[in-house]
């Protein structure tokens, strides 16, 4: 949620900053702001611009020059997306300019406080207080001013520092929200996100919570927030900078879509072992023995990751007969949690920055919890503070909404629950069952993609619809959850999901021709009852379409899906759903990559 990047070496800064800009849009797109200075130059120069990173770029003037600067793309939190709101935030004077991500708890104490002595306010946002005191802060190096500021402040940051008199320098802090530093040649990048980074150097430096950086041109150093020297050893980025390009598609969605059956391949290559019809999982630091120990298991997720742990729930119940649940992050933090020693507590984000995911795990952890991560991008917050866990592979996910990470997320549950299965009761013909369905997917899900042209012309018929409903029964309902979300969030049409089994206990009510029916119907020992639904909605004029395994002869259209194991299929029924949400999207106009409002990463409350 809203981005970073910073510069500091030789080149012309604005280019490199705009272009590290358009590479985070996705995690923030309301309005964008940068400033550059160089050794030499007398003060910072600052553009600002509401609205996307190239409203900023149609402002910034011909004449910008700069080898030093720091820039941001913003997702409004305090104060609406305006010219002024858009950070970075400057002192009256024009010293100090500050670029954050996160949330300053106690701003507005602060800032009645400044008032009293006399600042003026140009923004509403929080971030403008810690302008004023690091503007205001009378130590004599810039690392000294921003640390006795930040002390000051209470809430999540990740910041980054410019100042006027100390041009040969940014300085950089982090608490809750990621700064990670990129070394080059004599030249170094800070980001928010390794997205900005690698189109120039893949070795990167990750900051710890109450750590803090400097950089200069050619040195960098880092250090906590109360002043102690660390150590910082620079990592090699895993993810190739071609992997963020749109590779000749017009949407990162559609990319992302089609590149699930190579992704689902590299989330199984080297984890199945036909010896024992069982998986190997490196990471999650849990020996059999302690795996038979476990009585129950809570999976946390927000958004789709939310709705994956409700389908790998599922797939731990079927495959390893342990009782399982999932439940949206966000609520289980606030209500108190029983937190039961034979419980494993299992954490699920794409980005692995999700702040009400972190913040579940926390409070798990300090009240002695064990915690597994389900994340997809190595090294994020969440995989670090997890006790052990599994990297899901799917490569860098740019679309706001999560297409391929769910899939891959879903399949990771499923190489958990064969896991657990197989210390514990499932058989070796199960074992390999499961194995070998795990196996066909990528093809599967390939041919699946070849009736794009045919769901397209669906989601046109469909495109009229003012709301949707969804049902799905036991490991179709998660389904429905899903589908229904990636609708409303891309296409904006309303969206319901419910248990097919609950229609009649209320939402028949809503079903008259104008509110057409996604249903899905897999070939297992529920359908019947689910082709009772299918009746019940036609019956009252209902329009149905239907994602089964075999035509429905009550649905007005049907997406025939291959078949897998029963247990797999929700992994497969899910797909169609992406592309319809898209071409529904697509056909709407929207712009499907930034959905309104919303953004990738929320790392704030
Ligand atoms: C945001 C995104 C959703 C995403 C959710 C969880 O709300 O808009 O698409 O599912 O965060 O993200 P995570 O990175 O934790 O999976």
């Amino acid at each position: 949620m809203c981005g970073i990047v910073g510069y500091i070496g030789k080149r012309d800064v604005a280019p490199l900053l705009l272009e590290g800009l358009q590479r985070l849009e996705y995690r923030g797109y309301d309005s964008a702001g940068v400033v550059v200075t160089s050794p030499k130059a007398a003060g910072l120069k600052m553009v600002k611009a509401k609205g996307r990173v190239r409203d900023l770029e149609a402002r910034v003037p011909k004449r910008f020059a700069g080898t030093t600067g720091i820039a941001h793309t913003r997702w409004a939190t305090h104060g609406a997306p305006s010219d002024e709101n858009a950070h970075p935030h400057m002192d009256a004077e024009g010293k100090v300019a500050v670029v954050h991500n996160g949330i300053i708890d106690n701003a507005s104490d602060l800032r009645a406080k400044l008032t009293a002595e006399g600042v003026e306010f140009l923004s509403e946002t929080d971030t403008e207080v810690l302008t004023h005191l690091i503007a205001r802060n009378d130590a004599d190096t810039l690392e000294e001013k921003v640390r006795q500021s930040l002390k000051l402040i209470e809430g999540t940051y990740g910041v980054a520092v410019l100042h006027a008199d100390f041009p040969d320098r940014i300085v950089v802090a982090r608490n809750g929200s990621p700064v990670v530093l990129g070394i080059g040649e004599k030249e170094m990048f800070v980001a928010s996100d390794v997205a900005a980074l690698v189109s120039h150097t893949r070795q990167v430096v990750t900051l710890d919570d109450g750590e803090m950086a400097t950089i200069k041109a050619d040195d960098f150093r880092t250090y906590t927030t109360s002043g102690t020297r660390t150590t910082a050893e620079p990592t090699t980025v895993e993810w190739e900078a071609e992997s963020y390009d749109m590779g000749g598609h017009d949407t990162y969605m559609h990319k992302e879509i089609s590149e699930q059956p190579d992704a689902v391949d590299r989330v199984l290559r080297g984890r199945i072992d036909e010896r024992f019809a069982t998986v190997r999982l490196g990471g999650l630091n849990l020996d059999a023995r302690e795996a038979r120990t476990i009585r129950r298991i809570k999976i946390l997720g927000c958004g789709t990751s939310y709705h994956a742990g409700l389908i790998g729930a599922g797939l731990i119940e079927s495959l390893a007969r342990v009782p399982a649940d999932a439940e949206p992050a966000s609520e289980f933090r606030y209500r108190n949690p029983v937190v039961d020693p034979d419980t494993l507590y299992i954490a699920v984000s794409q980005s692995g920055e999700t702040y009400d995911v972190l913040a579940a795990v926390q409070e798990l952890k300090r009240k002695g919890a064990r915690v597994l991560g389900v994340v997809n991008v190595v090294g994020s917050a969440i995989a670090r503070e997890a006790d052990g866990g599994m990297y899901v592979h799917a490569g860098p996910e740019v679309c706001v909404v999560s297409t391929k990470c769910f899939t891959n997320t879903v399949v990771a549950f499923a190489l958990l629950a064969l896991h657990l299965g197989r210390i514990r009761d499932l058989s070796v013909s199960d074992g390999k069952r499961i194995i070998e369905g795990l196996r066909r997917l990528p093809e599967q899900i390939q041919q699946i993609l070849q009736a794009e042209a045919e769901i397209k012309k669906l989601a046109d018929q469909y495109a009229d619809a003012k709301s949707m409903m969804f049902i799905g029964r036991v490991r179709g309902y998660p389904v429905a959850l899903e589908a229904s979300l990636k609708l409303k969030e891309i296409s904006y049409i309303h969206a319901e999901a419910y248990p097919a089994s609950e229609l009649k206990h209320g939402p028949l009510a809503l079903i008259e021709p104008a509110l057409p029916t996604v249903a899905i119907v897999p070939d297992d020992d529920l359908l019947e009852k689910n082709r009772a639904a299918l009746e019940e909605i036609k019956a009252r004029s209902g329009r149905i379409l239907a994602v089964a395994h075999q035509e429905q002869e009550k649905a007005d259209h049907t997406v025939v899906v291959p078949k897998n194991e029963p247990e797999l299929d929700p992994i497969l029924m899910g797909i169609p759903l992406q592309l319809l949400a898209y071409h529904t999207a697509l056909s709407l106009g929207r712009d499907i990559d930034k959905p309104r409002n919303l953004a990738k990463s929320v790392t704030v409350e």
